[in-house]
Parts: structure tokens; C-alpha cells; sequence
């Protein structure tokens, strides 16, 4: 197999924020002129946690509509939710039967989600990266966008696909996938505090700037968001030691597509952020209005966008299917 293919996913918990979109789902139209891509709203993958069935509804349209409104070619590429593909499921057993205990037990993702009381925790939330590693080798993708966090999760997803080949003796069978992060967004920090990750889950609406915020709203929160109370950097290095500032710019370059240096030589020296932050604040509110009013006309037409995941699934199910076969095949299930 030498053909690459694009596979990657979001989970549909909440607002997505611009850590998703610069981490990953911008990426996503942007690999799209020169790969074979499937984009999978992850359902299955949400409900390792409660979550209320109509807000799961909800929230997976969202994410849809997030990807449409990103630039993804529903009709090129693939957009589609993992719970339409049965195969997700049934590969995920297989692989579960193939990872390590051991393995798993390392996952950092799990431990933070987990928290203090692991043993209450579901055990979906547990084999969330088994499910993972089966939702890119199902369509056999080679190359993963997604943001830093997932690097460990993408990295037992190829030990998975190794151990799988080697078990099998298939030794070509799943391709080993690559991590594709950006460079400047692969970890965009929150707003309040430089050293936590922008979260869906951070309890603090101020800490991330939200697809469907407004203007006004994305203004304040990048005029409120922590500095510190030194000048804006000469250089570079200038930037060692102050996450705060550190992200803002990396946000300002992502948005802008101005490289670091040129950003700092701009502002350097400015003995406080109020201009930095305008500036900073009109760059987002210019990208993200046209995403933002192109989600909510999305979101207005439901039915669209069901469509668009139904053909999605079907056409998803149409390459997955060969493939389980084929390791139903190698595993030794008689059909
Ligand atoms: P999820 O839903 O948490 O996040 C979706 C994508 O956004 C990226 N991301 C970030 N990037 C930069 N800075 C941040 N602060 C930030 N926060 C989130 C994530 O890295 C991700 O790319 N397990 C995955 C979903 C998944 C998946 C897959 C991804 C399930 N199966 C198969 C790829 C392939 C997750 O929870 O992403």
C-alpha cells in the first residue's frame, strides 16, 4: 500500500474552541488537496463520559458543522459520525485483545480524565485509546492531524498496528500512522493560566475563545487574558519563562501566518499589551466571523447536515468493511 489517507477526529463534548480549530480542524481542510481524507465526528469516544443524549445530538451536528464551515469537501472527502460505522466497534475488540494492559495503564489522558477516583471511572473511558488506534487502522490512514495532546494516544495506535502485523504475520498489513501537528498550534494554552492547555472542559469560559463566541466576545476575553507585567519581548528568548505571552504570540503567528520574530520585532519593547491585544483581537474576530456565521446558517438547516454524515457513513462503511474482513480473516473468524 503505497496511497496516503487522512483520518482524524473530535469529540462532540462541548464548544469547540481555537485550540481544536488551529490544532487540528483547520489542518484538516488544508490536507485535503493532497490526501484522500475522513473526518469522523467521534460519538463513540463521548460517551466514555455521561453525556445528555440530546446534547450529544447537538454537539455532534456542531462539530459538523464546525468541519463544513472549516472548508472540508463533504463530497471529495469523507465527513461522517463514528456510531454510523459498526466496524469502529468490532475492530476496537480486536485491537483490545492485542494492546497490553501495560500499555494502557501509561496513557496520561486517562489518568488526568480519571482523576483521584479511577475505580470509579467507566472502563470505556479506560479502553478509549484501544478505540482510537481502531478508528484510524479501520481505514488503514497513514497520517493523523491532530494537536500535541494525542502524540501519546497516536503512539500506541502504531505499537497497536505493529504487534498486530507482527501477531498475524501480516508484516505490511496496517501501515504505522504519523502524527501531524502544527507547527506553531500544536498546543494552544488557556487564556488564564499558560500553564494548563485550552480545554473544553476548563471550568472557566474565559480561558478559551469559543467557535460560536462573538466579536465583542472574543475581544474581551483577549483583552482579559494574563500577561505579566513586563514589556513585550525584544527577541525571542525574550519569551523563555512567560507562557502567557509565549501563547498569545504563537495564536497571533497561527491567525496571522506572520513567523514569531516578525511579530516581536513589531511590538517589541511596548511597555504594556493594550496594542498587542487589539491588534490580536481584530486578527481573531476577522477569521473567525465568517466560520462563526457560516456554523449557525449550517446549524439552522439540521437536515443538511444529517445528510451530509449519513452519505459520510455510508461511504466510510464502504472502505472499512473490506478491511475487517480481512483481519476477521487473519485473526482466523470463520464467515
Ligand atoms: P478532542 O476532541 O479532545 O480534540 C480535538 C482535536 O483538537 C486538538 N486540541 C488541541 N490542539 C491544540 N491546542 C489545544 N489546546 C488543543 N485541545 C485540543 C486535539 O489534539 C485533537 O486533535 N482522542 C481525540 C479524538 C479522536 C481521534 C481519533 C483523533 C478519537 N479518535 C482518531 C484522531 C484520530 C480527542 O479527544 O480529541
Amino acid at each position: 500500500m503505497t496511497a496516503t489517507r487522512v483520518f482524524s477526529g473530535v469529540q462532540p463534548t462541548g464548544n469547540l474552541h481555537l485550540g481544536n480549530y488551529l490544532g487540528a480542524v483547520r489542518n484538516f481542510a488544508a490536507l485535503q488537496d493532497s490526501h484522500e481524507c475522513i473526518y469522523c465526528v467521534v460519538d463513540m469516544h463521548a460517551i466514555t463520559v455521561w453525556q445528555d443524549p440530546a446534547a450529544l445530538k447537538q454537539a455532534t451536528l456542531e462539530v459538523a458543522a464546525a468541519y463544513l464551515a472549516a472548508g472540508v469537501d463533504p463530497e471529495n472527502h469523507i465527513i461522517f459520525n463514528q456510531s454510523q460505522v459498526p466496524g469502529h466497534a468490532e475492530l476496537a475488540w480486536a485491537l483490545n485483545c492485542v494492546a497490553r494492559i501495560g500499555w494502557i495503564n501509561r496513557m496520561t489522558q486517562f489518568k488526568d480524565k480519571a482523576g483521584k477516583n479511577r475505580e470509579k471511572a467507566s472502563v470505556g473511558l479506560y479502553a478509549y485509546p484501544v478505540l482510537q488506534a481502531a478508528d484510524i487502522l479501520l481505514y488503514k490512514a497513514t497520517h493523523v492531524p491532530v494537536g500535541e495532546d494525542q502524540k501519546q494516544h497516536l503512539e500506541l495506535a502504531r505499537d497497536i498496528a505493529q504487534k498486530f502485523n507482527n501477531d498475524t504475520g501480516a508484516q505490511d498489513f496496517f501501515p504505522l500512522p504519523e502524527i501531524l501537528t502544527p507547527p506553531e498550534a500544536a498546543r494552544i494554552m488557556s487564556l488564564r493560566d499558560g500553564s494548563a492547555k485550552m480545554s473544553k472542559s476548563d471550568p472557566s469560559d474565559q480561558s478559551r475563545i469559543n467557535l460560536t463566541d462573538d466579536a465583542d466576545t472574543i475581544a474581551k476575553k483577549i483583552r482579559k487574558a494574563r500577561t505579566d507585567s513586563d514589556p513585550l519581548p525584544e527577541n525571542k528568548d525574550g519569551l523563555e519563562n512567560r507562557p502567557e505571552v509565549k501563547n498569545l504570540i504563537n495564536i497571533y503567528s497561527a491567525l496571522a501566518g506572520d513567523d514569531a520574530e516578525t511579530i516581536i520585532a513589531r511590538y517589541a519593547g511596548q511597555d504594556n499589551f493594550s496594542g498587542f491585544k487589539t491588534d490580536l483581537a481584530e486578527i481573531a474576530v476577522s477569521h473567525f466571523g465568517p466560520i462563526t456565521a457560516e456554523m449557525s446558517r449550517l446549524m439552522d438547516d439540521k437536515v443538511h447536515i444529517e445528510a451530509v454524515l449519513r452519505d459520510g457513513g455510508a461511504r466510510a462503511r464502504a472502505i472499512a468493511e473490506p478491511v475487517l474482513r480481512d483481519v476477521y480473516d487473519l485473526i482466523g473468524f470463520v464467515r
